[in-house]
């Protein structure tokens, strides 16, 4: 336990134990990922994300019936209810996709509220089924005045995903790229979107409240808005050599270079070699090898200059680039698939729930007295 005078040394509470879980482990020695036991790298290899959402919300794999009838559920609860359509069509146009995301799911917590008829598990497949409704019926409304179809009869959520994109039938290679995506974001222990959602809950607040408060602190460009920032900054440049000489740059006038670092590792993230991996399986044409070129650069740079690795973030953002992704949809996507890891936080805070208020280390000024 750290005490008030340890505090100082653990700015952002960095190292400190806040609680048990037993849903996820960051291997810190060996820079390793597991959901329940099973490492990220056999999880993307072999499960989909509806098999991942049902592992870390119900802590077991499920069976091929329990998969199926998952998926057709996950089916049925795509469409959205008119009074959240008639909010979504008001909201402005030119809104941040994030903030429609969060005020799409403070909406449907009206509509919908946590009650006896709509259980924590009925909402967290819920918010799993539609997020991507709620962002692409806004995104399409506002883009033609017209009240889109949000039925794709795709099977799984990815599908569902990149064919509102797109607007139409995915790719299987995509496809399949953005579930292994949606795995790979789906969880991951006490991050700081995670622990606000778990900080909420321990209040006894409702599950909507909890995943509003997730949606915004993932927001930010320190969590899960690095992927679209990593994307700039590689666009940014023309060459491999103009990246190595920019980022120098940026690195000696102290920037940050986005989708760099992280908090739990030290030398990797397990997650960023299998993303990379099928970051160069789409490359398609001369233009996408550029875009590779100059991140592998960059990711080059980083190493020699800084001992930092590429995060998740990084080739994340280029996969879903070659996808066919606009890049302001990154963080909305992470959504779409953190909402797992959230709901069964959530749900594991509840089930042996003690408010969570930590204390402060005080810096202010000594007593004194009320005189104007
Ligand atoms: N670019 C440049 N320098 C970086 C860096 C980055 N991405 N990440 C860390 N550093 C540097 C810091 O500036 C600091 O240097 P200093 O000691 O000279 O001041 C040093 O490395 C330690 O960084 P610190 O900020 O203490 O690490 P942290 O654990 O607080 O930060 C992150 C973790 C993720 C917030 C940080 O690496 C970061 O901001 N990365 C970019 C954003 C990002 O990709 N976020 C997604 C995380 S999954």
């Amino acid at each position: 336990m750290t005490t008030t005078k340890d505090a100082k040394k653990t700015g952002g509470l960095a190292g400190i134990v806040a609680g048990d879980s037993a849903i996820c482990l960051c291997g810190v020695e060996e820079q390793s990922l597991r959901y329940r036991g099973y490492s990220i790298e056999d999880l993307a290899k072999n499960a989909s994300f509806e098999d991942v959402a049902w592992l870390l919300t119900r802590g077991q794999i499920p069976s091929h019936d329990e998969l199926k009838h998952f998926r057709d559920n996950l089916k049925k609860l795509r469409d959205l209810p008119s009074t959240l359509k008639d909010i979504l069509d008001l909201l402005p146009g030119g809104s941040n996709m994030m903030d429609i995301l969060r005020s799409g799911c403070s909406v449907l917590g009206n509509i919908e509220p946590e009650s006896k008829g709509h259980s924590q598990l009925a909402i967290a497949d819920r918010l799993l089924a539609s997020f991507s409704s709620m962002l692409l019926y806004w995104q399409k409304f506002h883009h033609t005045r017209q009240r889109p179809s949000l039925d794709t009869h795709e099977e799984t959520i990815a599908g569902h995903i990149l064919h509102l994109i797109l607007g139409k039938k995915p790719e299987e290679l995509h496809r399949r790229c953005l579930d292994v995506s949606l795995i790979l974001y789906a969880e991951h222990e006490f991050n700081a979107s995670t622990f606000t959602v778990r900080t909420i809950a321990s209040t006894l607040s409702d599950f909507y409240s909890a995943i509003c408060g997730g949606i915004g602190a993932l927001r930010g460009p320190l969590h899960g808005g690095a992927n679209e920032a990593a994307m700039a900054l590689i666009e940014k440049f023309q060459t491999a050599d103009e990246a190595e000489a920019g980022v120098k740059k940026m690195l000696a006038e102290k920037q940050l270079i986005m989708g760099f670092g992280h908090r739990v590792y030290t030398t990797s993230d397990p997650r960023s070699a299998i993303i990379k991996e099928w970051a160069k399986k789409l490359i398609r044409n001369a233009e996408d090898q550029r875009l590779y070129d100059i991140a592998e650069r960059i990711e080059q740079v980083m190493w020699n200059e800084k001992k930092l690795f590429p995060n998740l973030d990084f080739y994340s953002a280029l996969a879903y680039h070659f996808c066919g992704i606009p890049t302001q949809m990154f963080t909305p996507l992470f959504v779409m698939s953190r909402i797992a890891g959230w709901s069964a936080h959530l749900i594991e805070q509840r089930s042996n729930n003690k408010l969570i208020r930590p204390i402060s280390n005080y810096t202010g000024p000594e007593p004194r007295k009320w005189s104007r």
